[in-house]
């Protein structure tokens, strides 16, 4: 059980333990997102969004293992963004990444830019996880995937996010479910992740 102030950390990562916290995301969710990457199934034409991506170990594996050139990525925390943009100074020099910071629920890109949009172990921290899905169903492409991924039991413990809920959510903003895998660790317990498109008729 992570104490109050850790579980707000994890919501917006901040100061000296913050940055001790975005370490730390990278080493204990390390199946999250290699299940996360392997459910992407990119290829060089993806136009890639990874929302909330925290100390950056998935967004570095879609650079590095995939042949992406246009990816993107946003973050609540000036902290992530700020050290994001040293630790991936090439990548956005080279104009393949482009890195924001952004405001709930507010993506400050055009409608069906992406093809392929992530996002991993933030659903928690949404105060309207409906309008945020919303936001991401706008900019995926008609054609285009979300991949969410999410502990079974939140870092506060207060709820539980099913796949039936989770679902059901999905489903209420725009998508229709296309595949889902579980798998646990020690530092997570079970997750999920749920590979979603968006639903005919479903165009915002
Ligand atoms: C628990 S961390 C997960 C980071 C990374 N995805 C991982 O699994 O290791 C949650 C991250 O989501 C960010 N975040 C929270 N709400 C967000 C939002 N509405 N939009 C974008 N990022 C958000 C936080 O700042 C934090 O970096």
């Amino acid at each position: 059980m992570y104490s109050p102030k850790v579980v707000r950390q994890l919501g917006r990562p901040q100061g000296i333990l913050g940055r001790l916290i975005l370490n730390r995301l990278n080493a204990v969710n390390v199946g999250m997102n290699e299940v996360t990457y392997t459910s992407l199934d990119l290829d060089a034409s993806d136009r890639v969004l990874e929302v909330g991506f925290g100390g950056g170990a998935l967004l570095h594996k879609i650079l590095h293992s995939s042949a992406c050139k246009d990816v993107a990525a946003t973050d609540l925390s000036d902290l992530a963004v700020s050290r994001a943009k040293k630790i991936f100074k090439n990548a956005i020099d080279a104009g393949s990444l482009e890195l924001r910071l952004c405001s709930d629920h507010v993506l400050p890109y055009e409608s069906g830019r992406f093809s392929k949009v992530c996002c991993v172990n933030v659903i928690y921290f949404w105060p309207d996880a409906k309008a945020a899905l919303s936001e991401i169903h706008r900019t995926l492409s008609d054609q285009g995937r979300l991949v969410l991924t999410y502990c079974e039991v939140p870092p506060d413990r207060t709820a539980e996010y099913s796949t039936k809920r989770v679902g059901r959510l999905l489903r209420s903003s725009g998508f229709a479910v296309e595949s889902s895998v579980s798998g646990s660790d020690k530092e997570n317990g079970t997750y999920h992740c749920t590979v979603v498109k968006k639903a005919t008729g479903s165009r915002r």
